[in-house]
């Protein structure tokens, strides 16, 4: 039910384990302690910007003197250390156990991975926007925190709380794109490192940070920044906006940075980031003058294309299917406009019967690109509970004939 909440139990295992007198230390003349938690929600190298931009927001929470034991990082170990996950195993029943937060306390999450319409992965599975907003209610509602702020790196990340976020719950949030676009990799061109090493929302905020008095800028004029530096799509602002008028330090940190006349870096080679592995391979080919090299990368790359081939193919005949089913007249209609997602609840219900049921949206993340269209389905259709769990049902029996039991394993 709170699939999300595997992420906060952390900070709260944390809160109480650690006596409040140890960190008084960290508490300022204003009555409240910074926590963080940054999380990178993707694996393998062709995703390293996202253990990048949170190892980078690490470094700039450090740097503004929030005490490391008020930061959580969340990420798969396996690019720098090559380690196996860090993530704690932690359920819903154990977390309602934790004592909670002091309810004055900021909170700053920072979440970099890949999305789509109403989704955000985590290695291995989703997260709906539905339980996303749901565990933020539910933290508001036993006074978890004092004022929490959201920096969301994924494609259509703004559908994340787009006619969902409450803006009474001392909530701001802002995202790397808009509800129907992609997020963009960027520095993909060391020949050498052959991938994209941050993304360029990230990097938008992570260097304004880096180069500006966080203690006096605004979150407002941190972001007005931080849309001027992300030329390739369109960050949003989400929730309470009043809290925009609050200092970023406040979040990020009280302590003037050392690094505060940094230059600030110009972020170049950008790469949307549903075609960094494409894009990738494609120049390594480019590059290699060894034939055998080429051929084995070449291979690589066919396997590669063959899979989102199959993918976008067998979505279309899912989406035919269900127009057969009734619950569309016009399958090119349903495939190739966005319509906005106002249900998230129906919608969390139909993503997680077809990451159930049909593809694994955590592993084969190029899936998530097609999710629009079940949100147009839900959008498009008026269900009541028996209606939509015969569409839940007619959606396994889709997914079956057009992807199950085609033993799909390609890489994507
Ligand atoms: C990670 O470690 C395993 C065994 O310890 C090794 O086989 C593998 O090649 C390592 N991977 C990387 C990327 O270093
Ligand atoms: C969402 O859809 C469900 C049916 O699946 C319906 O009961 C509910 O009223 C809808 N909610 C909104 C906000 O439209």
């Amino acid at each position: 039910m709170f699939s999300f909440l595997i992420i906060f139990p952390i900070l709260f295992t944390l809160s109480s384990s650690t006596p409040l007198g140890e960190l008084l230390g960290s508490r300022s003349t204003d009555d409240y302690n910074i926590y963080a938690v940054l999380v990178a929600g993707s694996n393998y190298y062709n995703n390293y910007r996202h253990q990048a931009d949170v190892c980078h927001a690490y470094q700039v929470l450090r740097n503004h003197g929030v005490p490391a034991e008020n930061i959580i990082v969340v990420m798969y170990d396996d690019i720098a250390n090559n380690k196996t996950i860090l993530i704690l195993e932690v359920t819903p029943e154990n977390f309602l156990g934790y004592s909670l937060l002091d309810p004055d306390d900021h909170v700053f999450i920072y979440f970099a991975d890949h999305g789509d319409v109403g989704i955000i992965g985590f290695p291995t599975n989703i997260i709906s926007s539905h339980d996303l907003n749901k565990a933020l209610v539910y933290m508001h509602d036993h006074k978890m925190y004092g004022k929490l702020t959201f920096y969301l790196e994924a494609c259509e990340s703004g559908s994340m709380f787009e006619n969902i976020l409450p803006d009474n719950i001392n909530i701001y949030a802002t995202t790397a794109a808009n509800s129907v676009e992609s997020s963009w990799g960027c520095y993909c061109d060391d020949p050498k490192i052959n991938v994209c090493l941050a993304d360029t929302y990230s990097v938008a905020w992570l260097d304004n940070s880096d180069s500006h008095d966080i203690t006096k800028e605004t979150l407002e004029q941190q972001f007005k920044d931080v849309v001027k530096h992300t030329p390739k799509s369109h960050p949003q602002q989400f929730g309470q906006k009043s809290m925009a008028g609050l200092e970023v330090g406040q979040f990020l940190g009280e302590k003037a940075s050392s690094r505060i006349h940094a230059t600030r870096s110009h972020p170049r080679d950008f790469v949307n980031s549903r075609d960094v592995p494409l894009v990738m391979l494609e120049r390594k080919i480019e590059r290699t003058d060894d034939a055998a090299e080429a051929a084995v990368l070449a291979k690589e790359l066919q396997t590669l294309i063959a899979g989102r081939r199959f993918l976008e193919s067998s979505i279309k005949k899912i989406v035919s299917q269900l127009c057969s089913n009734g619950y569309c007249s016009d399958a090119k209609q349903v495939l190739s406009t966005r319509q906005p997602l106002i249900n998230h609840s129906t919608y969390s219900k139909v993503v997680k019967k077809f990451q159930s049921s049909c593809l694994n949206l955590g592993i084969y993340t190029h899936g998530m690109k097609f999710m629009h269209v079940f949100a147009n389905l839900v959008e498009s259709n008026t269900f009541t509970e028996s209606t939509l769990n015969r569409f839940l049902a007619d959606l396994e029996k889709a997914c079956n004939d057009h992807i199950v039991n085609h033993g799909f394993e390609a890489i994507i």
